[in-house]
């Protein structure tokens, strides 16, 4: 099954494939940007993209070895610097092997919403109706409750374990699960509020606020942070399963939070129509083709989803954009295009300030991006070094900003002294 239209393999990339096998079996240092075990030539999915991601980044890699250097010369390990306790400072695992979830009654979640009135109604998801309530407490919580399973009548052990689980989890950019409801066939999940909408409302420009890069940067970073979190410090390693830009929810201050980690597992069989309804679980246009082929679901799954959630995040566009013309219904396909024929300027969300320091981001952001979304899990990096590369572009980024500044203040300088 697949849920890409096939591509073609652009023609240069065609007239030049056989160097880029040349490419690969010689050059260790364009190779791999982050150090997987790349084959990119040869690799191929018979029922996804049959666009050449390999060959295409093997010749753009090429083109950028420098860039490359830069890449395979990051730490192996994480270092204690700034960057590395900004991961780790926001990891708050709660140790207690007690879980700290709270077991609601439905009454008390009826207060909460006003009997689940509509006009406490936040959003409505695969899942099921999302609302906004408030706890005895004070304590403003997001309300998600799961559309009836008529095939399940009883909340099933299942369901108790996962969100016993879940609920121990605690980190700055993931969104809490503070407790759940076990009465009747009812599934309702009680979650920290986040007061300022989801990230694909803020692409699209809802709040009249247009992200700039540098927010956009730190909400990837934040996303990886997270991602990095449930798959190599939580008590048991959590594969997200949805990654996606309404599941990345923002603060007022701008800091991502993903939200409905696990949550795939715990809902309905059924999902709705923007979720596959066989036995593989996410959302179209984000799913790993190997999980889709083999449903094997492994972390890397979500690097995949991650991968079209950068591109998404950078370009503005969702990641299957059904008006667009064929060549650019699919955005990564689209993306790769571009930036395959050095114009990788011109995916950048058009509504962003364009600069040198911009060029130089988006090369990089998109070069991690296509290998995060390669269609061979092999070839895609593991969050933590994905997160490191992006510790790494976010500093040249604020360095390159620097320098513009200090240039045109000199230059302010210079006019006016001799004006
Ligand atoms: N914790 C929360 N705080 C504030 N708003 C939320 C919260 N959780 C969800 N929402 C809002 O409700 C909307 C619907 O959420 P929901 O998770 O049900 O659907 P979805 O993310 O669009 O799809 P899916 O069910 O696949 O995750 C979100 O897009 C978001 O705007
Ligand atoms: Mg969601």
């Amino acid at each position: 099954m697949s849920f890409l239209p096939q591509h073609e393999v652009p023609q240069r990339t065609k007239e030049s494939s056989s160097s880029l096998n040349e490419t690969n079996s010689s050059q260790s240092s364009s190779k791999s940007m982050l150090e997987t075990s790349s084959n990119w030539g040869s690799s191929r999915s018979d029922h996804f993209p049959t666009l050449n991601f390999g060959s295409l980044i093997g010749c753009c890699l090429r083109r950028k070895q420098k860039d490359s250097e830069m890449i395979s010369s990051l730490p192996e390990t994480f270092s204690v610097n700034s960057s590395s306790s900004q991961l780790h400072g926001s990891l708050q695992r709660n140790t207690q092997h007690e879980s700290s979830v709270i077991i609601f009654t439905l009454s008390e979640i009826m207060k909460a919403t006003s009997n689940f009135s509509p006009s406490f109604k936040i959003g409505q998801g695969g899942f099921g109706t999302v609302y906004k309530g408030q706890l005895k407490d004070g304590t403003i919580v997001a309300v998600k409750r799961a559309k009836k399973n008529p095939h399940d009548s009883q909340l099933s052990t299942e369901f108790r374990n996962e969100v016993t689980t879940l609920s121990n989890i605690e980190h700055l950019n993931l969104v809490k699960l503070i407790g759940y409801v076990e009465e009747r066939s009812e599934r309702i999940m009680v979650v920290e509020y986040v007061a300022n909408g989801n990230l694909r409302e803020h692409l699209d420009g809802h709040y009249g606020i247009v992200l700039d890069l540098a927010m956009r940067l730190d909400i990837a970073i934040d996303i990886a942070h997270a991602l990095t979190y449930l798959h190599l410090y939580a008590d048991k390693s959590i594969i997200h399963r949805d990654i996606k830009s309404s599941n990345i929810l923002l603060t007022e201050n701008f800091r991502a939070k993903v939200a409905d980690f696990g949550f795939s597992r715990l809902g309905p069989s059924d999902f709705d129509a923007s979720h596959v309804s066989t036995q593989v679980k996410g959302t179209a246009g984000y799913l790993d083709p190997e999980y889709l082929k083999t449903s094997k679901l492994t972390q890397k799954s979500d690097v995949y989803s991650y991968g079209v959630l950068l591109i998404e995040i950078f370009t503005g566009r969702r990641p299957i954009e059904q008006k667009r013309d064929s060549k650019e219904r699919i955005t990564t396909s689209w993306a790769l295009q571009m930036f395959a024929n050095g114009k990788a300027f011109e995916v950048l969300d058009p509504r962003i300030e364009r600069t040198s320091s911009a060029s130089l981001l988006i090369e990089k952001v998109l070069e991690l991006a296509f290998q995060c979304a390669s269609p061979q899990r092999h070839e895609r990096p593991t969050m933590k070094k994905t997160t490191e590369f992006l510790w790494k572009v976010r500093k040249d980024f604020q360095n390159s900003r620097q320098r513009r500044n200090s240039e045109s203040r000199e230059l302010c300088k210079l006019f006016s002294e001799k004006a």
